[in-house]
């Protein structure tokens, strides 16, 4: 009887999907873990060579594979490794916001982070954040909403 109900009052806890690029954002992380900084368990990070490689459908997969926000970072403008590709990421995130407005999907849960590897601080409290705001909104459940 008291599992029930301690199962009821559990707070929601969110699941984020993390796209980080290769050579910044995924060694921010590797660095917050080795200089034993903590951070919110519930991002689950995907290594993309580039965060030129993440492309918008990844973000309609995970909400509807069950996520309740994404996470995307890469290196700092002027310091993406294949040259200019993280500037398109900014405009594929600025379109892919627009769409989410439109469909009625809250701001807070997709997040675009620039880290550079020396910068796990900095990666860990932006996670911190955004699993708070996105706690704050609540589970989306994309996928249940709309049968996928
Ligand atoms: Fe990091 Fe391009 S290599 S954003």
């Amino acid at each position: 009887m008291l599992d029930k109900v301690a199962e009821q009052v559990k707070p929601f806890d969110p699941v984020i999907v993390g796209f980080t690029c290769n050579w910044c954002s995924y060694r921010a992380a590797d660095s917050a873990g080795m200089a034993r900084i903590k951070y919110a368990p519930n991002v689950r990070l995907i290594r993309l060579m580039c965060s030129g490689r993440w492309d918008p459908q990844f973000v309609l997969k995970a909400f509807a594979e069950g996520a309740d926000g994404v996470l995307i970072s890469g290196c700092h403008p002027g310091d993406c490794h294949y040259l200019e590709q993280n500037y398109k990421t900014i405009r594929r995130y600025e379109l892919l916001k627009q769409t989410l407005a439109s469909l009625g999907i809250e701001d807070g849960r997709v997040k675009l982070v620039w880290a550079s590897a020396a910068e796990g601080a900095i990666l860990a409290e932006e996670i911190d954040h955004m699993v708070a705001e996105v706690r704050a909104l609540g589970p989306l459940n994309w996928g249940g909403n709309h049968g996928a």
